[in-house]
């Protein structure tokens, strides 16, 4: 996507050197444009668990890079332990997006059976940017098919504006390009069709008063930030036509997990009947579980996310204190939507009910 005019990834191999992987450090959005060298799979754990890269999609390519990075160092007479090793520091830093782990499998994947370490670091770097390209291009699908949505509410409509809200930041930022939850409204945007996005800010990291308010702006897409608590005051008022947010993981029933808050949205939205939608590519998919609320592992985060917020001030990032100093705060990063409160599930093979039947006759391979 465009920033200041010129087109941009949200990762991508040094055109000089292949050793470097560069990433845009999203820490100091949407007040700097900073963009980091990963050279070391520990410096790229760092970037995905201090959240210089965040976002399902990106953490997984981030993840399938910093495999490489691992097996560029890797010793030859150790190299499938140490690629390994490298693959659970990976795993253990976010725990929710499965992405994650997806990705550190394909490339274990890819190297079983290979005996020579300089073809295992060649296929760990082809294997990096397939997943890079299929992330791009799964988005650009789901742009797509979420497009017709937006496309039926508008001419129902009669060409009126659109109101869209989303939660978080489930754009390119999040992704390699076009992100899930945007790619159908910029899409839509790209075809004239007239909308508005409400952008949560998102609290406590306010990927949205940050991100997806910079990204919108980047591309010239009409956009409001609100405080996370003002979408079901705007719902009561006939303010918003649709919901589409994104997912970190969701299970085989439909069950969604995303950004917390989400939940609030989905109740909201289904009191005030306006359609719920979550954006993902079937890589967010856990074939494996069945109850969301159950067993998707929701990662805490440190208290201090809540405690102090960050923001430009005389030229500079500042953190400041928004709590009593010794207050105690509590950071579930994730909630889970269930299904029943989801009106569909836009992925790169098209929409579908959530649930496992449609889910299923989307993707027929997982049949049992
Ligand atoms: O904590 P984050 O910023 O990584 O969380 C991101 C979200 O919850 C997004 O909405 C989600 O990843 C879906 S889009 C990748």
């Amino acid at each position: 996507m465009k920033v200041k005019g010129k087109d941009f990834r949200s990762i991508w191999v040094d055109e000089n050197d292949d050793r470097i992987i560069k990433i845009i450090d999203q820490r100091h959005l949407p007040h700097e444009f900073v963009i980091e060298e990963l050279t070391s799979v520990r410096e790229a754990a760092r970037a995905i668990r201090d959240m210089h890269v965040r976002g399902a999609g990106l953490i997984g390519v981030t993840a399938a890079y910093g495999m490489y990075l691992a097996a560029l160092s890797a010793p030859a007479d150790d190299f499938d332990a140490a690629l390994a090793a490298a693959g659970d520091i990976l795993i253990e830093t976010r725990p929710t997006a499965i992405n994650l782990s997806w990705a550190v499998q394909k490339q274990l994947e890819t190297v079983r059976g290979v005996s020579s370490p300089p073809d295992k670091i060649a296929l760990t770097l082809e294997t990096a940017g397939k997943i890079a390209r299929q992330d791009a291009a799964f988005s650009q699908s789901i742009g797509t098919h979420g497009l017709k949505i937006i496309e039926k509410i508008s001419e129902a409509k009669n060409g009126e504006t659109v109101n869209i809200l989303t939660h978080c930041n489930a754009g390119w930022l999040a992704f390699v390009d076009y992100g899930t939850a945007t790619a159908p409204i910029y899409a839509a945007f790209s075809r004239g069709i007239k909308l508005h996005v409400w952008v949560d800010e998102t609290r406590p990291w306010n990927q949205g008063s940050r991100l997806t308010a910079w990204e919108l702006g980047e591309q010239g897409v009409p956009y409001s930030v609100i405080p996370d608590n003002l979408g079901g005051h705007l719902m009561q008022h006939g303010m918003v036509d649709l919901v589409i947010v994104g997912a970190d993981r969701t299970t085989i029933t439909g069950d969604v997990a995303n950004k917390t808050g989400t939940y609030l949205k989905a109740l909201a939205a289904h009191d005030n009947h306006i359609p719920f939608y979550a954006a993902f590519p079937s890589t967010t998919f856990d074939w494996n579980r069945e109850d969301g609320i159950g067993e998707i592992p929701i990662e805490e985060r440190s208290a201090d996310e809540v405690k102090y917020t960050r923001g430009w001030y005389r030229g500079e990032i500042i953190e400041v204190l928004v709590t009593p100093a010794n207050a105690r705060a509590v950071n579930y990063s994730f909630d889970v939507t269930p299904a029943r409160l989801i009106t569909g599930l836009i992925t790169e093979r098209g929409v579908c009910r959530a649930d496992r039947e449609s889910i299923l006759d989307l993707f027929p391979e997982r049949k049992p």
